[in-house]
């Protein structure tokens, strides 16, 4: 440990810390605009500037490691000065918009001008301006207003993996924009108007429509994916504005995912049903919600009294919420059916009676950040799950090998040691071929019942060194090794067997096998909303029929809770 002094603070501190770390620990604010700690560094405001002792002249705090005995001093006279004079010069260019600024309220370059700068500026002459280019419907651009601090571009490079924003010109013509004026399509892009200490960036849906200081904020989790992120809703008179990220470390960080961020706008959308509509002869018109009940009521008391309970069936979506889940399914199962089901693209319901709990990671999440081994399995993650495909990317970058095996060559935002892509009628002979080869890599003799499938694979010579290299890899074993079933995997009509494929890989290589199912389905699964389970997974005493059977058996009555059956189902 090292020892060093913070104004006149004494402390000690890991070797490599830098002085903004140091500060940080103990509470000592240094103003920053380029600073970011899940980015690297690139220390070109200058903001953090600070005085240390025996040093010709100030230095950034963001890019200078600690010494031990160091005397650091953030507010002396040279360091307020030198804070100062950043501050003038970022001011120089930078227009007088905060009135009609969106980042306004809640703007680092507004506090910290007024904590940190002059009253006046000495700048007298024409200041730049920079055209702006339509970068998309997410993200709206103000490209006078930027200081430069490349937050988002290092965040397109480093974290998302896209490197859609870039420095073009220099000098006076330095400016941030996308090379060939397109739009920004990464999955996790509106993130960058978090990372903007600035207006430059700022969302595009939002634009105008509230100030910070007058939103109220809700702490919610998000809807999209089993991952659990952590969000804040803000609402202006009951309606949302927004949604932003919370912190959560060991969930998603800081980061939310584009739908996550923006799907709020479909709450007001002129297309939804605002109102209970019953169907006559005219159509379907709008009526009193106790009309549109008994409507329900008498439909389904009269199916049941003409065909009986299990001619009933209910089919619901998996962005369900928890409650919605459990109360469907104790009002199917109250009005003496068990069919309910949410696994509406699910068409192999073979391993229903061996599945855990839940569907789920099985291994805390942030422990995929440091995962060494990863075999994808009809998974699209980065699509399917942004947030884990955020940290399988980090894991790449810090040396884990990623393999992929895929009925679509998808665009990771990793790189892959072998990327697998063969029709999906195939995908079950390409495990089972890394199940060969682990065989014979652990000495075992390959089970003879998946003969079979191991021999049904035509695409052998073209995928089998990438196969062999997918078995070496995973037979290396560990706890930092995973495979990942994805939505190819889990809606594949051989799920049973891709499923029990991928177990014997994973008991003999003694690794864990990860199912990303879409949306809430873990909530599903808790809530009994499935047809052989009851609630906390206790085996039901009378099995319904699943999602596909409901459809195949063509039951008198369906209750559709949220779905659209053209689209959303198999
Ligand atoms: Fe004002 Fe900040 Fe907007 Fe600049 S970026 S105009 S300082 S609110
Ligand atoms: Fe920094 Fe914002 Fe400019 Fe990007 S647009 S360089 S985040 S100020
Ligand atoms: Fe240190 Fe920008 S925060 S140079």
């Amino acid at each position: 440990m090292l020892t060093i002094m913070i104004d006149n603070q004494e402390l000690e501190v890991d070797p490599g810390t830098t002085i903004i770390e140091a500060a940080d620990s103990i509470g000592v604010y240094i103003p920053r605009f380029c600073y970011h700690e899940k980015l690297s560094v690139a220390a070109n405001c200058r903001m953090c500037l600070v005085e240390v002792e025996r040093a010709p002249k100030s230095l950034p705090a963001c890019a200078t490691p600690v010494m031990d005995g160091m005397k650091v001093f953030t507010h002396s006279a040279a360091a307020v000065q030198a804070q100062k004079d950043t501050l003038e010069f970022l001011l120089i260019n930078h227009p007088l918009d905060c009135p009609i600024c969106d980042q306004g309220g809640e703007c680092p370059l507004q506090d910290q001008a007024l904590g940190y700068g002059d009253g006046t500026s000495r700048f007298g002459e024409k200041k730049r301006v920079v055209h702006d280019h339509n970068i998309g419907p997410l993200i709206e651009t103000e490209m006078t207003r930027c200081i430069h601090c490349t937050r988002c571009v290092r965040f397109g490079e480093e974290i998302a993996g896209v490197m859609e924003l870039g420095i073009t010109g220099r000098g006076e013509y330095l400016k941030i924009d996308t090379f060939f004026e397109r739009e920004v399509q990464s999955e996790v892009s509106g993130n960058v108007i978090d990372l903007c200490p600035v207006g430059a960036l700022t969302s595009k849906p939002y634009r105008f429509t509230a100030r910070s200081w007058e939103l109220i904020n809700h702490e919610a989790i998000s809807p999209h994916d089993c991952v659990g992120t952590n969000i804040n809703v803000q609402t202006l008179r009951g309606e949302v504005k927004r949604v932003l990220p919370r912190d959560n470390e060991s969930i998603n960080e800081c980061w939310i995912a584009d739908r996550d961020r923006y799907s709020y706008e479909a709450m007001a959308s002129t297309s939804r049903l605002t109102k209970p509509m019953i169907r006559t002869a005219v159509g379907m018109v709008e009526c009193e919600w106790q009309v549109a009940l008994n409507r329900i009521t008498e439909g389904l008391s009269g199916v049941i009294e003409s065909h009986g309970a299990t001619a009933l069936g209910a089919l619901v979506a998996p962005m369900a919420t928890l409650e919605e889940f459990y109360l469907v399914q104790k009002l199917i199962r109250g009005l003496g059916s068990a069919n309910v089901d949410h696994r509406l693209r699910q068409v192999d319901f073979s391993q229903d009676e061996h599945a855990p709990l839940h569907p789920g990671t099985g291994v805390p999440i942030e422990t995929f950040s440091s995962l060494e081994n990863v075999l994808l399995v009809g998974s699209n993650i980065r699509k399917e799950q942004p947030l884990l495909g955020l940290r399988i990317r980090k894991a790449w970058r810090n040396g884990a090998s990623v393999s992929s095996i895929n009925s679509l060559a998808y665009q990771h935002n990793f790189g892959t040691s072998a990327d697998v892509v063969v029709p999906p009628s195939e995908i079950p002979g390409a495990l089972a071929r890394v199940l060969f080869q682990v065989c014979r890599n652990r000495d075992v003799a390959f089970p003879e019942d998946l003969n079979a499938v191991l021999e049904s694979m035509n695409a052998i010579e073209r995928t089998e060194d990438a196969l062999a290299t997918i078995a070496d890899s995973l037979s290396k074993g560990g706890e930092a090794s995973l495979i990942v079933l994805g939505l190819g995997a889990i809606n594949h009509p051989n799920y049973g067997l891709i499923g029990q494929l991928a177990n014997r890989i994973a008991k003999l290589c003694d690794i864990q096998v990860t199912t990303l199912p879409p949306a809430n389905s873990a909530a599903a699964w808790l809530a009994g909303c499935i047809p052989h389970r009851v609630p906390n997974g206790v085996a039901a005493s009378v099995t319904g029929l699943n999602a596909a059977q409901m459809i195949d058996e063509k039951l008198a009555a369906y209750l559709l809770f949220d779905i659209e059956p053209q689209i959303d189902l198999a």
